[in-house]
């Protein structure tokens, strides 16, 4: 057994128990009931860094919640590798569908991780992630194999839209400047078939208020006079796509990159089963854009979905009232070229249009953020397409995905650096919904792969 392999079976109890301990603080980065927790969990993950064998760590304050730098340097004639993740996580409702607290981890088997998986919410986004870093540092420090300089950057606001690491990294050039960012915060296909992210989807996330009369109304004596701003919003909402499922806001498509049938028929050859999709969702049917597979769809497509809508009676049996005013949250993902604040603007223009006499609209943007493509002849790319040779005996596949991290383009345009997505994660983890978990198995390959990254994108630069 090499160094690495035989590292990690005498310590993966104690990976695990120490993962467990981070995943049971509720660093909810949404709730400000939770500001504390979040704040512990930087200190926790600072600890953490200087047990894993960092020269200096430090919690660096922002605007919001606390990043926590970290480095060891070698030499300043080897490269850097800057690693990125996040130490918050999403709320973890609706609570009465899961199996288990949120933030009591246990671990179970299912039948796609035999060996177990870990149940908590943040073990796979993105604690669980994050953490193989921290634990390869380890392993590399206390087996003389770190082949190069290491930063450590870990987040406090990811799931919030990053806006004081945007403000960090402007302010913190030199001290992050690097050769390569690695970030562990996506997924591969199967814990068979490897695959490295080499796209992000962008976002535009907009809130939108449709008001009708001045209060809610009795629906028998007004109903039928007055516009009905639940009725509205719903309209509205469906003019959004026509019967092709195209987004109808005007100029919405000008940006999007066209891929060629060429590069269609090679992202066409990444396995995927449609009949084990559907069955793993319950659904009969697949559901999305003309001409376009799922797959399409679901990565180099820009799509527009409500992610939350309410207003009026939502109590206890009925009540017959015409609400004042109805509501929704609408997530836009974009694909590269699109600009996420361009199509803020066009989405709330066309908006502000459509809504029709007897009722007013307004939109109020959120976060966004721009997509993200990466080359795969890069050093970088060779080098993590190496380590997973080595671990999975199977050469990855490069695969765009549909879900975001905003700051990756800001890390290019700042930082001046590509950034490598080796992500461990399963599409089934549950990520963001009840029951989120990560597997043993993905876990303990993420610390076994990531080393190898540093050797072989330490051996390539030279
Ligand atoms: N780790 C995810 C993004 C992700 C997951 C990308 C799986 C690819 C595969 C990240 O924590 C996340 O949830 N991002 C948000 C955007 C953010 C601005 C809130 C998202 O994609 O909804
Ligand atoms: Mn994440
Ligand atoms: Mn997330």
């Amino acid at each position: 057994m090499n160094t690495i392999k035989s590292y990690i079976e005498a310590h993966k109890n104690r990976f695990i128990d120490e993962l467990i301990e981070l995943l049971k603080i509720p660093s909810i980065s949404a709730d400000p009931a939770y500001t504390q927790d979040v704040i512990d969990t930087s200190t926790a993950v600072k600890a953490s860094l200087e047990k894993a064998g960092c020269d200096h760590v430090e919690i660096c304050e922002t605007p919001g919640y606390p990043i926590v730098y970290g480095h060891k340097h070698i030499s300043d004639d080897l490269p850097t590798v800057l690693v990125y993740g996040h130490y918050d996580v999403q709320p973890p409702d609706p609570l009465d569908l899961w199996e288990s607290g949120p933030f009591e981890p246990i671990i179970k088997k299912t039948d796609i991780h035999p060996e177990g998986a870990i149940f908590a919410r943040g073990a796979c986004d993105d604690k669980g992630q994050m953490y193989m870093h921290v634990k390869a540092l380890e392993l590399m420090n206390e087996t003389d194999q770190l082949p190069c300089n290491v930063k450590f950057m870990i987040e406090g606001e990811e799931e919030v839209g990053s806006e004081s690491l945007a403000w960090f990294v402007e302010r913190n050039q030199e001290k992050l400047a690097n050769d390569v960012i690695l970030i562990s915060d996506t997924g591969m296909i199967s814990n068979t078939q490897p695959s490295i992210t080499t796209g992000l989807r962008g976002l535009s996330y907009v809130e939108v208020e449709v008001t009708g009369p001045n209060r809610d109304l009795h629906s028998g004596l007004y109903g039928g006079a007055v516009a009905n701003p639940i009725n509205i919003l719903a309209k509205m909402i469906a003019s959004l796509h026509d019967e092709n499922n195209h987004i109808t806001i005007p100029g919405f498509y000008d940006k999007v990159e066209e891929l060629s049938k060429e590069e269609r028929a090679e992202m066409a050859k990444a396995p995927f089963s449609l009949e084990e999709y559907k069955n793993a969702l319950d659904i009969d049917a697949v559901y999305g854009e003309a001409s376009y597979t799922t797959n399409e769809r679901n990565s180099i497509r820009p799509t527009l979905d409500v992610n939350g809508i309410w207003g009026g009676y939502t109590g206890e049996g009925a009540k017959t009232v015409i609400a004042s005013k109805a509501y929704a949250k609408i997530s836009m993902r974009l694909v590269p070229n699109q600009e996420w604040r361009e199509i803020t603007e066009l989405f709330k223009t066309h908006f502000e249009n459509i809504v029709p006499e007897g009722a007013t609209v307004k939109v109020t943007p959120h976060h966004g953020g721009q997509g993200y493509v990466t080359p795969i002849d890069s050093i970088g790319y060779k080098a993590a397409s190496k380590a997973y040779e080595d671990t999975f005996g199977k050469t990855p596949i490069p695969q765009r995905s549909g879900g975001s991290i905003p700051i990756v383009s800001l890390f290019e345009k700042e930082l001046k650096s590509k950034t490598i997505l080796m992500g461990f994660g399963l599409d089934s983890d549950a990520i963001h919904s009840p029951n989120e978990h990560f597997g043993i198995f993905n876990y303990l390959k993420g610390i076994e792969t990531i080393p190898l990254f540093y050797k072989y994108f330490t051996e390539l630069s030279k």
